[in-house]
């Protein structure tokens, strides 16, 4: 037992509501841990937006969570990750996930040698991303496809319009047009436009999201710090977001599939 209690939340974060497809795997891997939530939705999309601006922000929202009493944080955000990432673990007391694009898989399991990434501009130019592409892509093709507008449709809920679509067809065509038989979702808002994705794709393109893995990696952590709960009770999820809070508890409940009350922060 450490000092917050092993019944002490996760605290999950992300510039909106993308992470929400992350807090859905955690909550099905874990689904007697007790999870807090904040969606950055007022200051998002992050992934045009300077990495000193992004900083601070993860940085206000980690604080938040923490005196919320968070046992864990989870940056539910590729594009926090790949900006913030070691500012936070720097100072935060408690274990620290993050997320990065599922390149490694990727490149290890496409038969035709060329897979997308489809991801934020900051996330795409991020050294984390060139590391990623040096590691594992000395016998493939890397296409690196920013992707800007597609957080806004889905902070609009918009998950199957005829505008998403279209950005999608724009960016997914020409790596279908080079071979890619492997799409990793680089940016944890995409997995809610899956099935548009794979409309788009047909069903021979593995379609990569990494928030499963995610969610065993806080699964292993907890249990390396012995800071699982040890109560097997349904768990509470609890729900912020800076947005308009009317705005946030609809997109929000119709993300996470239920009615919730949203609090704000600013
Ligand atoms: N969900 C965030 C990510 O994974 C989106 C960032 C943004 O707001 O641009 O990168």
């Amino acid at each position: 037992m450490t000092a917050l209690g092993n019944d002490a939340p996760i605290g999950v974060f992300d510039s909106g509501v993308g992470g929400l497809s992350v807090l859905h795997a955690i909550h099905a891997k874990l689904p007697e841990e007790n999870l807090i939530y904040v969606a950055d939705s007022g200051n998002a999309p992050y992934g045009d937006r300077d990495a000193g601006f992004i900083a601070a922000r993860a940085t206000k929202i980690t604080e938040i969570l923490l005196t919320r009493g968070a046992k864990a944080i989870v940056v539910a955000c590729n594009t926090v990750s790949v900006v913030a990432i070691e500012r936070i673990r720097s100072w935060c007391p408690v274990p620290v996930v993050a997320m990065e694009p599922a390149i490694k898989p990727a490149a290890q399991n496409t038969r035709t040698g060329v897979i997308g990434v489809l991801a934020t501009r900051q996330t795409i130019a991020s050294p984390s991303v060139a590391r990623l592409c040096q590691s594992h892509g000395q016998n493939i093709e890397i296409l690196l496809q920013p992707c800007p507008g597609l957080v806004e449709q889905v902070e609009k809920a918009e998950l199957l319009s005829d505008a998403s679509r279209a950005l999608l067809v724009e960016y997914i065509s020409p790596l279908l047009a080079a071979g890619a038989d492997t799409l990793v979702l680089g940016c944890t808002h995409y997995p809610f436009l899956a099935q548009l994705i794979r409309d788009i794709v047909g069903p021979d393109v593995a379609i990569v999201d990494p928030a499963v893995a995610v969610a065993r990696q806080v699964a292993r952590r907890l249990g390396d710090q012995c800071v699982s709960t040890p109560h097997p009770r349904p768990a509470e999820a609890r729900f912020f977001s800076s947005a308009d809070p009317d705005d946030a508890r609809t997109i929000i409940s119709v993300l996470w599939g239920q009615n919730v009350t949203v609090q704000g922060i600013e």
